[in-house]
């Protein structure tokens, strides 16, 4: 609707005696909740201080000389300017979608412009739980709406491959750990010996001194050290990968923090020659107090670096690389202040390209209201959460469908699917907690029942060959309401983008889904006798094209059985 909202602004701004740009008209014009009301709605309160008018009398002066041929009727009602849209318009969205296929939808703002995304970035050696669903899939989605939108992106797993957790490691190892278990176990086992660390150390404090001297060796490259490290490091990505092969994730970088170690000392230079480093009992900081923050902290008391500073450095080594336009960090809510700070630092050190960072924060994930915990080793894998849903889900396929082919591939798309859709229903920064029966609904406002509409398209596409090209003709109310719901994708995913929210999408394929099927349940497409009603397929067609689209931006597989 968006061009058409374009369309109507223009039109109108001709009208309203400069009160207002066709622009902003065009950011006035709303869906009427009552269909009844029409297509579009403009309140004209607006303009009635310019147009030295009241609302009521503007709308009908407005109504009594507007005319578009893409507008069947406009009335006037109370303050309210209601436009009905004609066939004509309708039908040509669907030929056009049918037309431009996978490019319906896309959008050039982001055409010769570069964005890096920082997602997904677990803690190695640390579980990766469901409390990083959020950064993965959201990461995710938001990289396939920028490159929907012309975007180059570069996806960035930043890997928390540095810091004092690995001295711990090191100790864990050499106390209690065994080669061959943790070559068996991967990333469970390196979990187990952390968990024993802090268990261990709670007991026995000094172990705690014997990490920091392990790590510190680890810094001045002991041999025997690093080949630990990278070690533990490679069983982990290992691991992750298995998550991001099922959920179809490829990264194009991998740095972690630790390939940022030589690149800290640069920027601390640049911050004392400013004047911006402050010592705080012993350690380096910089003061934000005029901006209302607690100080950034650069440097510990004993020299060694910290989170702020290591950001800092890949920032500004994103840069230098790829001259980014945009650089995007996921996290969850709890690390706003870490990058409000260090965005400031940034900006204080006088990089003209401060303004280009963003970071878009996530609220809290829990199960059956259960928070999770890092150490206590009492936390849900990530890994888990997909097996139970992937297992849960052949049990119905089984049930319902034994038959199909490729259970397997189906179960793992659509368990899969069934828990990002769920999670990424929710607007992004509201805590949630996870429910698989819910998720796994084949008829609530999930994941399956999105998935298992596209199917039906296809199914149907199957017994009735491809849409011809061309406008159908529209025949009833359930099929302009089809259509009007799929011309809202180009807008859905503008919103998506500029508010940084896969929820815009999410949401969207659910009315795209409930348009669908309530046509379906009403128009007859084939004939008992067989006849095909081909202006009915070319909706299906759309609906297909439409809702494959959508889903794939939020990192859903798209079966075409279920
Ligand atoms: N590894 C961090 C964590 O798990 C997230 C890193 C986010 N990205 C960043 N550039 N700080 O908490």
């Amino acid at each position: 609707m968006l061009e058409i909202k374009k369309t109507i602004a223009e039109a109108l701004a001709l009208l309203t005696e400069g009160a207002a740009t066709a622009e902003e008209i065009a950011s006035l014009l709303e869906y009427p909740p009552d269909p009844a009301m029409g297509d579009l709605a403009l309140p004209c309160f607006r303009f009635a201080k310019a147009m030295r008018r009241p609302p009521a009398v503007i709308a009908s002066t407005l109504a009594e000389r507007f005319s578009l041929p893409a507008v069947k009727s406009v009335a006037a009602l109370g303050g309210y300017l209601n436009f009905t849209l004609a066939d004509a318009y309708l039908s040509e969205v669907v030929a056009k979608i049918n037309r431009e296929g996978d490019a319906y939808g896309r959008r050039e703002e982001g055409k010769g412009k570069t964005v890096v995304l920082d997602y997904s970035s677990p803690n190695v050696a640390k579980p990766f739980h469901i409390g990083h669903l959020g950064t993965t899939v959201i990461g995710h989605s938001l990289k396939k709406l920028h490159e929907f939108c012309g975007y180059t992106c570069v996806g960035i797993n930043y890997l928390g491959d540095w810091g004092t957790q690995f001295g711990k490691m090191i100790c864990a190892f050499r106390h209690w750990g065994d080669k061959a278990a943790v070559e068996a176990g991967g990333c469970d086992e390196l979990v187990k010996l952390y968990v024993r660390f802090h268990a261990e150390a709670e007991a026995n404090p000094a172990l705690n001194d014997e990490a920091r001297a392990e790590f510190h060796k680890l810094e001045q490259k002991d041999p025997d050290n690093i080949a630990l490290w990278q070690w533990f490091v490679q069983i982990s990505l290992e691991e992750y990968k298995k998550t991001y092969d099922l959920l179809g994730i490829e990264f194009d970088s991998y740095l972690g923090e630790s390939f940022y170690s030589d690149k800290m000392q640069e920027q601390i230079d640049i911050l004392r020659d400013k004047g911006l480093l402050k010592l705080d009992d012993g350690a380096s900081i910089v003061d934000l107090e005029a901006y209302h923050m607690p100080p950034c902290l650069i440097l510990k008391r004993d020299g060694s670096t910290l989170y702020p500073t290591r950001d800092i450095a890949a920032a500004v080594y994103r840069q230098r690389t790829y001259h980014f336009d945009k650089a995007i960090y996921v996290t969850s809510a709890g690390q706003s202040l870490h990058f409000a700070q260090w965005f400031k630092v940034v900006e204080l050190m006088g990089y003209d390209w401060y303004d280009r960072l963003v970071h878009v924060p996530y609220g809290t994930l829990s199960v059956g209201g259960a928070k999770l915990a890092t150490r206590t080793g009492n936390v849900i894998l990530l890994r888990d959460l997909f097996d139970a849903a992937i297992e849960k889900c052949l049990a119905v396929i089984n049930e319902k469908n034994p038959a199909l082919e490729n259970k397997e591939e189906t179960a793992k798309s659509v368990g899969v699917g069934a828990v990002l859709f769920y999670y990424l229903l929710n607007s992004r920064i509201k805590d949630s907690d996870f429910n698989m029966e819910d998720a796994l609904s084949f008829d609530g406002s999930t994941g399956p029942y999105a998935q298992y509409t596209y199917a039906r398209c296809c199914s149907i596409l199957e017994k009735t060959g491809e849409a011809d090209e061309g406008a159908p003709k529209l025949s009833s109310d359930t099929e302009r309401a089809l259509v009007k719901t799929l011309a809202r994708f180009p807008e859905a995913v503008g919103i998506a983008l500029r508010d940084y929210e896969p929820c815009v999408i999410t949401r969207y394929i659910l009315d795209v889904a409930a348009a669908f099927n309530k046509f379906y349940q009403d128009a007859r497409i084939i004939a008992p006798d067989g006849s095909i009603d081909r202006s009915r397929v070319k909706l299906v067609s759309a609906a297909k094209t439409v809702l494959g689209s959508a889903l794939s931006l939020i990192c859903l597989k798209t079966p075409a059985k279920i």
